[in-house]
């Protein structure tokens, strides 16, 4: 029996790509008390009530910078799932307070309210431009990732368990390269821009990262970083999938943008334990009661990997072709 049943539920961000698929997968799946969705928007909100409508859905007005509001909508919270971030790489470039003031103070926000609630399981959502981050979106995940881990040496006699789940690319999330691409398609583009031919990313589609995080609560102890398996594709490789008929054009990559994502750099592989399909990062401090990383919680057994291990978009053993591409866009609804 999955550990979301017969619990109380809050999503950060949960009117986002992650927090919707979320709500439907385990709305289907599992038999969870109550789900409440905490966010600011109140058409976002008023739109996914619509289309929500199981009588365990709840909608919290609310802001991750407001402490006080966060506290009262964690009060009697299970599980919480920390989604709300502000994620678009150029606008916090030139916004950095506002990206700071949501995804770091944000962060200390929602610990400090699961830890006054003794929420038990906290996931935080993080992403591969965390790991050795060049731009500011990236610098206050990292931020936020080791706020989380070292939340467990602030839980004393507590029993919460703070973890995080970093992936990348989410296909088709909002804002992202392919709704780009298609828009422009639809529009009637002569060529779609790239910034440079050789770009690759981790590709994870919204269902699996939404199975990943399900599987991270049953798996945590409290203060690993999970990573999944995924693979990587050419942004070239996916234009010329959604238009093999039109020309691409290289236009030169942006500000605090890298031409491959690292999700496990090597200095952090000596933290890094290997499992079937996925990375845990072990934390770089240590806590009270010493863990076992190398079993997760529920029963699965891993190896620490080589101290020269790096886990790069570039590098990566798996691969999407055109065909996978094309398999994956179909399987997406957009
Ligand atoms: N999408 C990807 O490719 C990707 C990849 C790796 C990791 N991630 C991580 O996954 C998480 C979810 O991403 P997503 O794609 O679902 O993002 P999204 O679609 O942009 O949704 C973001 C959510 O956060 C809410 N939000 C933003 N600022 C807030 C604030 N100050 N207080 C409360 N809520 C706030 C937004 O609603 P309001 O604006 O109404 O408040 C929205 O519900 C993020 O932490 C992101 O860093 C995403």
């Amino acid at each position: 029996m999955h550990l979301i049943n017969d619990k109380n539920i809050l999503i950060t961000g949960g009117t986002g790509s992650f927090g919707k698929k979320f709500v439907s997968t385990i709305l289907e799946k599992y038999n969870p008390k109550k789900i409440v969705i905490y966010s600011r928007d109140e058409l976002k909100q008023y739109e996914m009530a619509q289309a929500f409508s199981d009588k365990c859905m709840r909608f919290f007005i609310g802001d991750v910078r407001d402490s006080k509001r966060l506290e009262i909508a964690l009060n009697g919270i299970d599980i919480c799932i920390h989604a709300a971030a502000l994620k678009h790489v150029p606008l916090a470039e030139y916004n950095p307070m506002e990206c700071i003031k949501t995804n770091i103070d944000g962060a200390s926000n929602v610990i400090n309210a699961a830890l006054k609630n003794n929420v038990r399981h906290i996931i935080a959502l993080s992403t591969d431009k965390a790991a050795n981050p060049i731009n500011l979106y990236g610098a206050t995940k990292l931020c936020s990732d080791k706020q989380f881990i070292a939340a467990n040496n602030m839980k004393g006699s507590r029993d919460c368990r703070f973890s995080v789940v970093r992936y990348g690319n989410v296909v088709g999330s909002r804002g992202s390269v392919i709704p780009f691409f298609k828009k422009l398609i639809e529009s009637g583009a002569k060529e779609l821009p790239i910034t440079d031919f050789a770009m690759s990313r981790f590709f994870i589609t919204l269902e699996s990262g939404v199975e990943f995080v399900l599987k991270s609560i049953e798996r945590m102890h409290g203060g690993e970083i999970f990573i999944p398996k995924i693979p990587s594709v050419y942004i070239k490789d996916l234009a010329h999938t959604l238009a093999p008929d039109i020309p691409l054009r290289a236009i030169g990559i942006r500000a605090g943008e890298k031409l491959h994502e690292v999700m496990i750099p090597r200095d952090d592989s000596r933290l890094c334990i290997e499992f079937e399909d996925f990375y845990t990062l072990m934390p770089t401090i240590s806590f009270q009661t010493p863990i076992d990383y190398t079993h997760t919680q529920d029963g699965l057994v891993g190896n620490p990997i080589n101290s020269e291990f790096e886990y790069a978009s570039n590098t990566n053993t798996q691969w999407l072709d055109s065909k996978a591409i094309s398999a994956l866009l179909q399987s997406c609804d957009f």
